[in-house]
């Protein structure tokens, strides 16, 4: 009998690290990384391309176009295709990001990125990465990770991300947009009763890739 695939699912708040941690845990275990937030950017940007002003947007045109949104698989990771090309940095930019968490709560559009991030794992060993994915996506995974990190704490590690100079002003004003995606991103953003709740404030990245590591290595051994 073909066992089936190991499911590692990390959720979390905005800016938790989640991203970056599954990727390296991903690396470090020989898995394939599955960033679910990043279908509902591509969704986002594809719909951005056909109407730009986004209270007009609807569910039925959000679903068309995101049908030209395709998941594929690189060395690592999978990741999201517009008409068969790379959308990174258009789906991190401001536009997406301020519009993606009206597209999250649209349930056929959450229908269309869990079945592609299901889908992602039905032959591979995955670390997928999200708000739901231990509770509504992979409520059987084999070890369910929560992130959380302080706002401000956060705030800070996306401005350090983007490698721009900032300054207090800059800081206080990522952590009201952080806590405002929070708020609209809550109904979703609960921890699974049995997820392991990691606080990130005081560890580096190093650290806590290690800890959810060692946690996937007792499981299975
Ligand atoms: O990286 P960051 O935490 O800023 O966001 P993301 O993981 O790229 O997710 C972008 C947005 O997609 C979130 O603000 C949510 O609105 C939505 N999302 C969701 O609803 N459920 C998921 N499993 C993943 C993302």
């Amino acid at each position: 009998m073909t066992r089936r695939p190991y499911v590692i699912a990390i959720d979390g708040p905005a800016a938790s690290g989640k991203s970056s941690t599954a990727q390296m845990v991903a690396e470090k275990l020989g898995f394939l990384h599955v960033d679910s937030g990043s279908l509902y950017r591509a969704a986002t940007a594809a719909m951005l391309r056909v109407e730009a002003d986004a209270s007009r947007w609807t569910e039925q045109g959000v679903l068309a176009a995101a049908r030209s949104v395709e998941l594929r698989a690189a060395r690592t990771s999978f990741y999201p295709a517009l008409d068969g090309r790379a959308m990174e940095d258009e789906i991190r930019g401001g536009d997406v990001t301020r519009n993606v968490s009206r597209v999250a709560q649209m349930p056929r559009v959450r229908e269309w990125v869990n079945d592609r991030v299901r889908e992602a794992a039905e032959s591979k060993d995955v670390v997928v990465d999200g708000r739901d994915m231990g509770t509504v996506v992979f409520p059987d995974a084999d070890l369910k990770i929560f992130l959380v990190a302080d706002s401000r704490e956060r705030a800070a590690r996306r401005l350090r991300q983007r490698g721009t100079p900032t300054s207090e002003k800059m800081l206080d004003d990522e952590t009201i947009r952080i806590n405002e995606r929070d708020a609209r991103d809550a109904r979703q953003t609960v921890p699974a009763a049995d997820a392991v709740i990691i606080d990130t404030t005081g560890l580096t990245q190093q650290e806590q890739v290690e800890q959810i590591v060692s946690l996937s290595k007792q499981r299975s051994g």
